[in-house]
């Protein structure tokens, strides 16, 4: 099938279902809720919609713990409503990925447990070890999200490898049959009219061979597990599927630098389309929010324009500032107080970048982290056992202070649709907190509104669309050196695109760069004024603008 690479020019929009909107009043999201803002979705002037997981789980990981990969999950109403939400996005002009979650399970697929019962031919479907001579795990490497990467297991009397949960036993991946699968779930839901996959930590599925012990003081096994021996053949050997269809492939990589995801997605024939990288992430701590930092403006530009400018000509960037795995952006990157200015400089900080933007359900509308007052409260597993592993020298306020710094939950609350009871997300008590600023934050205050954060990002994005210099123009920061302000161009033959963001309440004075002329610009996109002084101007707070320049001399018509 000849590829037709239109992700190049989209703008994808992430729902996390359980927490959209929910249809048939039971306090979940569902796809029923869906169905009934396919309008809404649109109208953000997005053209794909990438849902977290929506098949059959115990949701001890919400989704990630899989049970049935060929079927949607009755919490979310089930196929039949899937297949309308689908044909509702294909209809509107919107494409639909999945979420392919292929390094684990649940321990309530109908595999694993025919695999503990050494049933053919599920037995070698997971990664399992006899315990050592002396009784001992079969290694030394820790789980992410829980204790020991090695769970016993009672009926087959062997330990398992869990890199999540307990309940997320690893597929074993080298066995042929296992890969068999995976083709045959690609070809389901691509015969289907699904578009692609986001594909779950793909760099974890090829383990090391005699899974050795870690010399490493944390995390141990990382660097036994990620970008493993056989990665690169595996994913080929998708490729020959995929290859038969128009999609697209989107590869989540913790620990990846721009070297690397090249690896994926350079060369003439790559096996993935995009990686998520999750230093987009880290400014504002180091490598995980459970180790933070200060938020540093020049930290965050030069990774942005690392990326930019390492991917250049060889690969294509997933730019994005929040997902279901981060607190919210808001929170993190910009202010509270500044709230709807400093979301507006967060997306043009990314929308004009070379790459395909992501938009996470309700960053459109400026949520902030949610944050609750005990651990009890939380329900993300990843949040409650971080809480454990504080040290004990903590006072109680201090854990809760970087529980809300850091934890998933913070962007997993109920979207807020209006100020009516439970932020219109819900006719029943929501499955989690709603947060309780909904009243002032919600997308029904900001529909008419045309200086509201939602309406920016609308035009944003329409601009976006309608400019060719974002997706060929080349990159080139100004001022690397300020922590205040993010200055970066686009620029094409014939238009050039100057984006400039405030990241402070101080005024900062602007002297637009050696051959721009501000009167001679656009202001296609602003969050305050427009006046000029001396080819300049002193920043409000937060404050954010697009001068476009169209270069007459170079049309050539
Ligand atoms: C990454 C997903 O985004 C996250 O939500 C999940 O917990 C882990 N992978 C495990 O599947």
């Amino acid at each position: 099938m000849e590829r037709t690479f239109w992700y190049k020019d989209a703008v994808f929009y992430q729902i996390w279902t359980r927490s959209f909107k929910d249809g048939d009043g039971d306090g979940v999201g569902d796809l029923q809720g869906v169905l009934e803002k396919l309008d809404y979705i649109k109208s953000l002037n997005v053209d794909a919609i990438w849902f977290s997981p929506l098949y059959p789980s115990p949701n001890a990981d919400y989704g990630y713990d899989v049970m049935d990969y060929m079927d949607i999950s009755q919490e979310f109403g089930g196929m039949e409503i899937f297949k309308k939400v689908l044909d509702g996005a294909h209809e509107r002009g919107m494409k639909v990925i999945m979420d392919l979650v292929i390094n684990h399970t649940s321990d309530e697929h109908p595999w694993f447990q025919a695999s503990r019962r050494r049933e053919e031919p599920y037995t070698d479907y997971y990664i399992w070890r006899q315990p050592k001579r002396d009784g001992m795990l079969p290694n030394n490497w820790d789980s992410l999200f829980e204790g020991k990467a090695w769970q016993y297991d009672d009926l087959r009397k062997e330990y398992y490898l869990h890199l999540f949960t307990i309940k997320q036993p690893d597929l074993n991946l080298d066995n042929p049959r296992v890969r068999d699968e995976v083709k045959k779930i690609l070809r389901f839901w691509l015969d289907m009219g699904v578009d692609g996959f986001r594909e779950d930590v793909i760099t974890f599925i090829s383990k090391r061979e005699n899974l050795p012990n870690s010399l490493l003081p944390v995390v141990r096994g990382i660097t036994h597990y990620s970008h493993g021996p056989h990665l690169h053949e595996y994913l080929m050997e998708f490729r020959d599927v995929l290859d038969r269809y128009d999609c697209v492939t989107i590869g989540e990589a913790p620990l990846l630098t721009t070297g690397k995801a090249l690896e994926f997605i350079g060369g003439p024939r790559p096996e993935l389309d995009m990686m998520i990288t999750f230093q987009y992430m880290e400014g504002d701590c180091f490598f995980t929010e459970y180790a933070p930092h200060k938020f540093s403006l020049r930290k965050m530009k030069a990774i942005w324009s690392h990326w930019q400018k390492a991917l250049w000509g060889k690969g294509w960037n997933f730019l994005y500032l929040e997902n279901h795995d981060h607190p919210r952006v808001i929170s993190r990157y910009g202010s509270e107080k500044y709230r709807v200015e400093s979301g507006k400089a967060l997306a043009a900080s990314y929308l004009f970048l070379q790459g395909t933007p992501i938009v996470y359900q309700g960053q459109e509308l400026g949520m902030t982290s949610l944050r609750l007052p005990k651990i009890e409260d939380y329900e993300d597993i990843q949040t409650r056992n971080h809480y454990k592993l504080f040290s004990t020298k903590l006072s109680e306020e201090e854990k809760m202070e970087r529980i809300w710094k850091a934890s998933r939950d913070g962007g997993r609350s109920p979207l807020q649709w209006d100020d009516s009871e439970n932020a219109g997300f819900s006719t029943a008590e929501p499955w989690f907190t709603v947060n309780p600023n909904y009243p002032q934050i919600n997308a029904a205050a900001q529909e008419d509104d045309e200086d509201s954060l939602l309406n920016y990002y609308r035009l944003a994005l329409r601009l976006r669309h309608e400019l060719p210099v974002v997706r060929y123009g080349v990159y080139r920061e100004y001022m690397p050196w300020s922590d205040k302000l993010y200055v970066y161009e686009r620029r094409s033959k014939s238009q050039r695109l100057l984006v400039i963001c405030s990241y402070t309440e101080e005024p900062v004075a602007f002297k637009a760069p050696r051959g721009y002329d501000l009167q001679k610009g656009r202001l296609i996109l602003r969050s305050h004024g427009e006046e000029i002084k001396d080819n300049g101007f002193t920043t409000q707070p937060y404050e954010s603008r697009v001068y476009l320049f169209q270069d007459r001399r170079q049309i050539v018509i």
